[in-house]
């Protein structure tokens, strides 16, 4: 009886001050009085039987008071967006451990300001679509073999029309959308220009040089007279001003569905500026290919409704992690994901 009281004393305390107090049902000296009848004298089990169950009743009315008490109580709010106050954390930290910006989001933030500069709007993309922007909108009709190209994860679920959704395997899924949405300038006389930094997946077999995740700047300029020697230039004086010196560029005939003409992009390598025949970055060829480009095709304008007899334009889609790695010297684009503090604490 002694047992009794001093066990069913303890666990109301408990009951009282946990915070699932529901958890106590499990304490060890419960299961001990339960096993216990199996070892009594048949006689004596009928009354430890009931003084059991009477314990478990208590107990089972204390938690349910005790829920209810804690459902009810008001938990002052927090506010995870104030400012965080260094001197007060529990364990002193030095400022530079208080998390800082990820390399690839500051240097995104750098390169949407040169395009602001030269009046490119800037808009985000998207980490699931369909069908129709990563491919139809594209000038890639259903079946055309230039979709196997880009290995793009596919959801398994569907949509209506049986098209699994995508994880965008290039920012060019946003072209429809931006030519879409700026539409409107070309009838007061202004251009579209638009970039779209963001995220990109592909179903790639990893190394230093691929990565599942990663990420793409796309840009469309639309106007009338618009010809391919704005691209280039465009694309020259965006990347002399990210790298903050003279480059030389090239362009050579290459073949995407969404462009005609298209053309493959390379400069000067700005890391070793074609001196140094040991360079990790260029291996010393001195030239980088490093972007897709050309000047949009009528159809991709038509799926818009743009008039490709009015109105022409360039389109290019650069990946962003390799414009870093060749600024910084960084040898394996994998440590941009990795959440390796090393890593990232050198920027
Ligand atoms: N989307 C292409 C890729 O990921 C790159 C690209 C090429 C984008 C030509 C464009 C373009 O806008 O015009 O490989």
């Amino acid at each position: 009886m002694q047992r009794f009281d001093t066990i069913r004393q303890n666990l109301l305390e408990r009951i009282a001050a946990e915070p699932i107090p529901r958890d106590v049902l499990k304490a060890p000296e419960l299961k001990e009085l339960y096993s216990g009848i199996g070892s009594l004298p048949p006689e004596e089990r009928g009354d430890y039987g009931k003084q059991v169950n009477e314990l478990k009743n208590a107990l089972t009315a204390a938690i349910e008071a005790r829920e209810v008490e804690l459902e009810s109580a008001t938990v002052e709010a927090i506010d995870t967006t104030a400012p965080w106050d260094v001197n007060s954390a529990p364990v002193p930290l030095l400022p530079t451990e208080q998390g800082t910006i990820h390399p690839l989001m500051r240097e995104i933030e750098y390169l949407s300001d040169i395009f602001a500069r030269m009046g490119f709007a800037t808009e985000e993309s998207r980490e699931i679509d369909d069908q129709y922007h990563m491919f139809e909108s594209l000038n890639f009709p259903k079946g055309h073999p230039a979709r196997d190209d880009w290995d793009t994860f596919m959801t398994v679920e569907a949509d209506k029309d049986g098209d699994q959704f995508i994880a965008p395997a290039h920012t060019s899924t946003m072209q429809n959308r931006m030519l879409r949405k700026y539409k409107q300038n070309l009838v007061g006389g202004e251009p579209i220009a638009v970039v779209v930094p963001d995220r990109t997946f592909r179903n790639e077999d990893l190394d230093a040089r691929h990565e599942h995740t990663f990420y793409q700047i796309e840009g469309v300029y639309v106007a009338k007279g618009v010809h391919a020697g704005m691209l280039v230039a465009t694309l020259q004086t965006m990347l002399e001003e990210y790298y903050g010196k003279n480059l030389n560029v090239r362009i050579n005939p290459y073949y995407f569905p969404f462009t005609e003409p298209s053309f493959e992009f390379a400069l000067s390598c700005p890391f070793c500026e074609g001196k140094d025949p040991d360079c990790k970055v260029c291996s010393g060829e001195g030239w980088i290919e490093l972007l897709g480009c050309g000047m949009i095709h009528p159809n991709v304008l038509r799926a818009a409704d743009i008039d490709p007899n009015e109105y022409t334009g360039f389109a290019f889609g650069c990946g962003i992690d390799r414009l870093v790695m060749m600024k910084y010297g960084i040898e394996d684009v994998r440590h941009f994901e990795s959440a390796k503090l090393d890593f990232l604490r050198q920027f």
